[in-house]
C-alpha cells in the first residue's frame, strides 16, 4: 500500500508529494515539528502536542497554519487513509519557501505544512521496554532554545551515531556538569523512591510524555524532584528511565557501560510505563 502524506491542503501518495527547494525548512531549518503516537488507531496526548506546536511556532513568530480543530482532523484523516493501527504522525509547518535571505520574508508567505505516519505495529510492546536501554554521556552541544521544537536536529543525530559506534543505544548530554536531556527524549533517574528530572527551561524540550507521567506519578502518590542531576548520580542511581511520545517509558539499564540499579529495569520504570500506556489509550481521540 502507497502510504499517503498530507502537503499543504492535499492527502498524496509519497511519490508525489513535493516540496519546494527555496523551502526555508531546508535551507535553515526555519520550522517546527511534532511526533505523535498512536495506538488503537487513536492519537495520545494529541492536545498536548498541538499546544506545544503553537508554543513553538509562536517562539519564531509564526501562526498556527490552521485552527486545532482542523489540526486534529487531519491527523485522524491520515491515520485512517493509511491504517495505521499503533505508529507515529510527524508534522512539520516552515516559514514557507522565499528566496535564499537571512531575513524572514513577508508575514504573508504561505507555511509549508506537511504530515505523514509511520507505522510501527506492536509500538507499545518493543525490546527495548523489556529489556532497557543503554546509553553513553555526550556533551550537549546544541543551541541554546531547545525548549523549541525545531528540525535543527542534526547534533542529536550525530549523538545518536556516536552512541550507536559505542555499542549503546542512545546519548545523554551533559551541559554545566548535569544531564540536559536524551537525543529525542526527557532523562530521569530515580534514588531512594524518588524521582528526578531536570526542571523546564531553554535546555530542555518540555515533553508532552514528560507532563503526563508526571502528573500520573504524582496522582500514584510519588515523590518527585524538578532539579538537574549530575552523571555522578545518575551512576549511583537506582534506576534511570527516558520519557518521549515515540517510547513512552523506558528503562535505562547501563550508562557508559556502567550497570544502572541492579542492570535490569527497575520497579518505578515499569510501573509508570504501564500506567502512561493504560491511561494514554483511555483519554486518546
Ligand atoms: N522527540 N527531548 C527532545 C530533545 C525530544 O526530541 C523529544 C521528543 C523529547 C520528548 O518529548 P515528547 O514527550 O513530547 O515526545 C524530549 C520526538 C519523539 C522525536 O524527535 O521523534
Amino acid at each position: 500500500m502507497t502510504r499517503i502524506v498530507y502537503v499543504n491542503g492535499d492527502y498524496l501518495p509519497e511519490d508525489a508529494a513535493r516540496v519546494s527547494v527555496f523551502d526555508r525548512g531546508f535551507l535553515f531549518a526555519d520550522a517546527v515539528y511534532e511526533v505523535t503516537s498512536v495506538l488503537g488507531g487513536r492519537l495520545i496526548d494529541f492536545d498536548g502536542h498541538a499546544a506545544r506546536l503553537e508554543r513553538s511556532l509562536g517562539e519564531l513568530g509564526m501562526p498556527m497554519p490552521m485552527p486545532r480543530d482542523s489540526l486534529l482532523a487531519v491527523h485522524r484523516d491520515l491515520v485512517a487513509r493509511n491504517s495505521i493501527e499503533d505508529g507515529l504522525i510527524y508534522l512539520q509547518v516552515t516559514r514557507g519557501a522565499a528566496d535564499r535571505d537571512f531575513a524572514y520574508p513577508d508575514a504573508d508567505t504561505p507555511q509549508t505544512v506537511v504530515l505523514f505516519t509511520q507505522a510501527k505495529p506492536g509500538l507499545a510492546d518493543t525490546p527495548a521496554a523489556r529489556e532497557g536501554i543503554r546509553v553513553v554521556s555526550l556533551p550537549d552541544l546544541r543551541w541554546g532554545r531547545r525548549d523549541i521544537k525545531t528540525v535543527q536536529l542534526l547534533y542529536p543525530s550525530m549523538a545518536k551515531m556516536e552512541a550507536r559506534a559505542r555499542g549503546a543505544d542512545d546519548a545523554w548530554m551533559i551541559e554545566d556538569g548535569a544531564v540536559t536531556e536524551g537525543t529525542s527524549n526527557n532523562a530521569y533517574i530515580v534514588k531512594d523512591g524518588r524521582i528526578v528530572t531536570r526542571g523546564l527551561g531553554h535546555e530542555i524540550l518540555s515533553g508532552i510524555t514528560r507532563a503526563a507521567v508526571l502528573r500520573l506519578a504524582r496522582e500514584a502518590q510519588m515523590q518527585i524532584e524538578e532539579r538537574p542531576f549530575t552523571l555522578d548520580e545518575a551512576r549511583a542511581a537506582d534506576e534511570a528511565f527516558v520519557t518521549s511520545a515515540s517510547a513512552f517509558v523506558l528503562p535505562v539499564i547501563e550508562i557508559d557501560g556502567a550497570a544502572v540499579g541492579g542492570g535490569t529495569p527497575g520497579p518505578v520504570a515499569r510501573r509508570l510505563r504501564e500506567i502512561y500506556i493504560d491511561e494514554s489509550r483511555r483519554a486518546a481521540l
